[in-house]
C-alpha cells in the first residue's frame, strides 16, 4: 500500500488533504503549536507522531518507507510574523531543509513543499506567473520563499525530487480564527466587532480549501523536480467587499466593523496565473459563494470546535 507522509497534517489545510486521502497508509507528523488541532483529524485513519520537522534524529526514524512527503508544517500567520519572525525563518526555513535532507537520505520518490503567492511579493495590476521574481514583504513571505528556494536546490544539487506550490488565500472549515474568514464569522457569531485593517481596500484571491488540495494532489502524482506550480484563487475580492458578504451572512451590518490601523507592510493585491497547472488537468470546482455559504454553516454548526 502507498505511504504518504503529511507534515503538518494537524493544521487547516493539511488535515483537510489527509481527510480526502483514501485507501493509502497515512502518518502525520504534527508538532502541534497553537494552530494544530488532533481533532482537525477525528475519525481519520492514520499513524500519529507529535514530532518537530526541525528534528533531524525523529525525521530519520520516521521518513524511510513513505512513497510521497507533503509539508504543510509552518507557522502561517503574517501578524504573528510581524510580531516576531525567528519562529517563522526557524520552522519554515530550516525546518524545510531538514525534512529535504530526511527525505533524501531517505529515499523518498517524491516530495510536495506547500508554499504561498505572498513569497511573490504584492502586485498592483495583472498576475504573476511562475517565473516571476521573488519579492517577499513579510517575515512570513521570506521565510516561505526561503524554504522554497531549499527545495529547488535540493532538486537541482541532489536531484530529489520535489515540487513546490503556492496557493492564493485559503478558506474552509477547520481554519484557526485568526485569519480573515474564521476571526470575523466567530466575531460575528459572538456579538463582537469585526477589525478591519486600513482602508480594506487590499485584494485577496480566495481559493476553497478543497480545490488547494486537489491541486497538491495533481503536482504530487505529475510535478516535475524542482518545478513550482501556482495554484491560484477563485473570488478576487477586496477585504472590504469580503467583510459585507461576511455581515450578510451572519446578519449584521457596518456597525460591526471596526476599522484598525493597517498592518506594517500590507501587501495590496495578490494575483496568479495557474495556466502551468491548468495544462496538467487542474480546474477549481467549488464556486466562492457555494464554499463560502458552506464554511460559514460549518463555523455556526461546530461551536465547540472554535470556543474550546
Ligand atoms: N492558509 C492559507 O491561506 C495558505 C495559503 C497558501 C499556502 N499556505 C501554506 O500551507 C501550509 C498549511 O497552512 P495552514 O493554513 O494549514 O496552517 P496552520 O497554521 O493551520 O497549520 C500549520 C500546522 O503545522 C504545524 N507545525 C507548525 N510548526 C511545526 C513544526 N516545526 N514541525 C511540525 N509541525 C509544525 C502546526 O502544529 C499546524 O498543525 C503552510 O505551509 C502555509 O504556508 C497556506
Amino acid at each position: 500500500m502507498t505511504r504518504i507522509l503529511v507534515t503538518g497534517g494537524a493544521g487547516f489545510i493539511g488535515s483537510h488533504f489527509v481527510r480526502n486521502l483514501h485507501d493509502v497508509y497515512v502518518t502525520v507528523l504534527d508538532k502541534l503549536t497553537y494552530a494544530g488541532n488532533r481533532a482537525n483529524l477525528e475519525g481519520v485513519r492514520h499513524e500519529f507522531v507529535h514530532g518537530d520537522i526541525c528534528d533531524a534524529d525523529l525525521l530519520r526514524s520516521v521518513v524511510p518507507g513513505h512513497d510521497l512527503v507533503v509539508n504543510f508544517a509552518a507557522e502561517s500567520h503574517v501578524d504573528r510574523s510581524i510580531e516576531g519572525a525567528a519562529e517563522f525563518m526557524r520552522t519554515n526555513a530550516l525546518g524545510t531543509q531538514t525534512l529535504l535532507q530526511a527525505c533524501l537520505e531517505a529515499g523518498v520518490p517524491k516530495v510536495v513543499q506547500v508554499s504561498t503567492d505572498e513569497v511573490y511579493g504584492s502586485i498592483d495590476i495583472g498576475s504573476w506567473d511562475e517565473d516571476a521574481p521573488l519579492r517577499p514583504r513579510s517575515p512570513y513571505a521570506a521565510s516561505k520563499a526561503a524554504g522554497d528556494l531549499i527545495a529547488r536546490a535540493y532538486a537541482i544539487t541532489y536531484g530529489l525530487n520535489v515540487s513546490i506550490t503556492r496557493c492564493g488565500n485559503n478558506y474552509g472549515p477547520r481554519q484557526y480564527p485568526e485569519k480573515l474568514i474564521p476571526l470575523f464569522l466567530t466575531n460575528l457569531m459572538r456579538g463582537r466587532k469585526v477589525p478591519l485593517y486600513g482602508d480594506g481596500g487590499n485584494v485577496r484571491d480566495w481559493i476553497h480549501v478543497a480545490d488547494h488540495c486537489a491541486g497538491i494532489r495533481l503536482v504530487a502524482e505529475k510535478g516535475e523536480p524542482g518545478e513550482v506550480y501556482n495554484i491560484a484563487g477563485t473570488a478576487e475580492l477586496t477585504n472590504k467587499e469580503l467583510t459585507g458578504r461576511l455581515l450578510q451572512a451572519c446578519g449584521r451590518g457596518w456597525d460591526a466593523v471596526e476599522y484598525v490601523e493597517d498592518r506594517k507592510g500590507h501587501d495590496r493585491r495578490y494575483s496568479m496565473d495557474d495556466a502551468k497547472l491548468r495544462a496538467l488537468g487542474y480546474r477549481p470546482e467549488i464556486p466562492f459563494e457555494q464554499g463560502l455559504k458552506d464554511t460559514v454553516r460549518w463555523y455556526a454548526e461546530h461551536r465547540d470546535w472554535w470556543t474550546s
